[in-house]
């Protein structure tokens, strides 16, 4: 499958740039995808960081594992359904989950890259219940969204009703996707 920068992956990468400047960051990206794209852009740009990547399918993550060691990358890649595999705490955790309502689905061999549930919401939904056990004090959680599929309000309720605190919300030109930067 072909990969690039989608629009709400380049948005998390000028996050990283802002919000995440320190070497020395212990780094989890959730949903890593078949490239681990964002973890690679950040053991590249962080020497110092200790950088995990997560995907739910064996197939992505083999795919990534493969491409991190053709780069000679230190990342360790671990499949699991958001944290049920996970140990440790983090300082930045990132997400660019599947938003995509499962109405307007398409066969495909993995749904959850791109639908997250009926409405789009529940795969990060659950994610923000989570995130907090796994952020050391300080951490922060980059949550990136396409808002052309889930409005920008809709995401800021959701934002509250999980109880996590709006830092910021990171934007770029042209681009319908933002990055919520969020702590607790
Ligand atoms: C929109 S893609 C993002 C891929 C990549 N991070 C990027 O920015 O290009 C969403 C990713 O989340 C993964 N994913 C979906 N549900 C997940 C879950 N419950 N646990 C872990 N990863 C999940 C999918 O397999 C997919 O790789």
């Amino acid at each position: 499958m072909p990969v690039t920068w989608d629009l709400t992956s380049v948005v998390l990468k000028k996050s990283i740039d802002s919000y995440a400047k320190r070497n020395d960051l212990r780094f989890l990206d959730m949903g890593c995808g078949q490239v681990a794209l964002l973890g690679q852009y950040f053991k590249q740009t962080h020497s110092l960081a200790i950088v995990t990547s997560v995907d739910l399918y064996e197939d992505i993550v083999a795919c990534a594992r493969e491409n991190i060691s053709r780069n000679g990358l230190d990342i360790n890649v671990i499949e699991s359904d958001l944290f049920g595999s996970v140990e440790g705490m983090y300082d930045v955790i990132s997400f660019n989950p599947p938003y995509v309502s499962l109405s307007e689905q398409k066969p495909e061999k993995y749904p959850k890259i791109r639908y997250g549930g009926v409405k789009g919401t529940e795969i990060f939904e659950s994610f923000l219940q989570t995130v907090p056990q796994y952020l050391n004090p300080n951490g922060i959680v980059l949550l990136g969204i396409n808002c052309f599929y889930v409005p920008e309000k809709k995401c800021l309720k959701l934002i509250e009703t999980y109880q996590c605190k709006l830092k910021t919300i990171v934007r770029q030109a042209c681009n319908t996707s933002v990055v919520f930067v969020l702590h607790y």
